[in-house]
């Protein structure tokens, strides 16, 4: 059970609202904001569980989870990834408050009054065993009145830590930090919409480069360093600040081929070595993107944009030096090992996994059980060891990514 404070003073929990938007502001991501916005909505009302839900054109999309009784920190991220979409309707607790626009209070989901219009979906219930109770169902409504998500916190308990039900004052206080935080959830947003706008302009060029590849891409990435920084024994926050940075670097990866021609880009047969020459040059071009980085985030972009080609063994690109004009030297200096950014090294093993497991012009989809095998022979020589290791510890993680954004 999470760990709430004692009742206290209204002013003090005002004050709380306040320190909490505060330290959502300093958040750049959207994935950040959501997990500490839940982290703490439940932490004020000593709640289990929670969900927060975004709206996305007609339906509300699951988008993260926290459940103390159910899950350890892996569970967690899979049931992130495979959980599904809800209509914005009285089908749900959540797409029932989305219509309305109006928080919604219940004691007891399963004794619910049959006359109300609206049903509680019992499909996380039956999947996980989990027994969903009292629900507290907040719209998170934007200055200009739109609905942009739900938050939904689940079984409150007492001081003494007993199953309660959700006070008026819990509702009051929630309220007031849903109204607080939807600009900073909205904010969110437009980065991440602003990422994604960027990953597409390298679509528009490449063909290869889908939405979904590089959602897919950033996602394994973003899980693969998680299991790496909670390894090197970094703080579940540090892990967390550290999984967000990746997962915009990664799905960046290969942003400079925007600078690459068509010609190169859609030739439908084998390139020539001048053309492959070329190609190789998308490295370079990504990383001149994020030639003065003012985030570390940045600085994550362009080690990642650079490097994402070079193998463990020092073979691969940019980093073999007579594969590149002079000046490119002093840009990309050969690497190997771990002198390689480990940013790169994991988007490394992300990238390739999925270009096996898809559909390339040159090749059909490889079943997930041949890519995996083609990651661990390249353990070593082209791939780090201890990120394909990370890798094949989060299997059940990567299968539900790949789920979650098919082509
Ligand atoms: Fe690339
Ligand atoms: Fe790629």
């Amino acid at each position: 059970m999470i760990q709430g404070l004692p009742t206290s003073h209204p002013a003090d929990t005002v004050l709380r609202v306040v320190s909490i938007t505060n330290a959502l502001r300093g958040l750049q991501s959207l994935g950040a904001i959501l997990d500490r916005l839940l982290y703490e909505a439940r932490k004020l009302v000593r709640a289990d569980a929670g969900t927060i839900f975004l709206v996305d054109g007609g339906d509300l999309v699951f988008s993260y989870v926290h459940n103390d009784s159910l899950f350890n920190a892996d569970a967690v991220t899979r049931h992130v990834y495979l959980a599904s979409r809800l209509p914005v309707d009285g089908t749900s607790l959540a797409g029932f408050v989305a219509r309305k626009a109006a928080p919604l209070v219940i004691d007891d989901v399963y004794a619910m009054d049959p006359a109300l219009p609206v049903h509680f979906n019992d499909s996380f219930d039956c999947r996980t065993g989990y027994r969903t109770r009292a629900v507290a169902s907040l719209p998170l409504v934007s200055s200009r009145g739109r609905v942009v998500g739900v938050m939904q916190l689940i079984n409150p308990a007492d001081d003494d830590g007993r199953p309660t039900r959700f006070s008026p004052a819990d509702i009051v206080l929630l309220t007031l930090l849903a109204d607080q935080a939807t600009a900073i959830v909205e904010s969110g947003l437009v980065t991440e919409e602003f990422i994604l706008r960027m990953a597409r302009m390298a679509e528009l060029r490449d063909p290869a480069e889908t939405g979904p590849h590089v959602r897919r891409v950033g996602n394994y990435a973003a899980e693969i360093c998680h299991v790496l920084a909670i390894r090197q024994g970094l703080s579940v926050p540090e892990a967390k600040r550290r999984k967000d940075m990746m997962r915009v670097a990664a799905m960046l990866h290969d942003v400079g081929k925007v600078g690459i021609s068509d010609r190169i880009l859609r030739k439908p047969g084998p390139l020539t070595s001048d053309e492959y020459a070329v190609m190789k040059g998308h490295t370079l071009l990504g990383a001149t993107l994020f030639a003065n980085p003012v985030s570390e985030v940045d600085a994550w972009s362009r080690d990642v944009a650079l490097y994402h080609h070079q193998h463990f063994n020092g073979a691969g690109y940019p980093g073999q030096a007579d594969t590149l004009p002079g000046h490119a030297r002093d840009v990309a200096p050969p690497l190997s090992g771990e002198d390689i950014p480990l940013p790169a090294r994991i988007t490394a093993v992300a990238d390739v996994y999925d270009a096996l497991v898809s559909q390339r012009v040159y090749k059909p989809p490889f079943a997930p059980t041949e890519a995996a095998r083609i990651i661990a022979e390249g353990s070593g020589s082209q791939f780090d060891p201890a990120v394909v290791e990370a890798f094949f510890s989060i299997e059940d993680v990567i299968a539900a990514i790949r789920c979650r954004y098919p082509e």
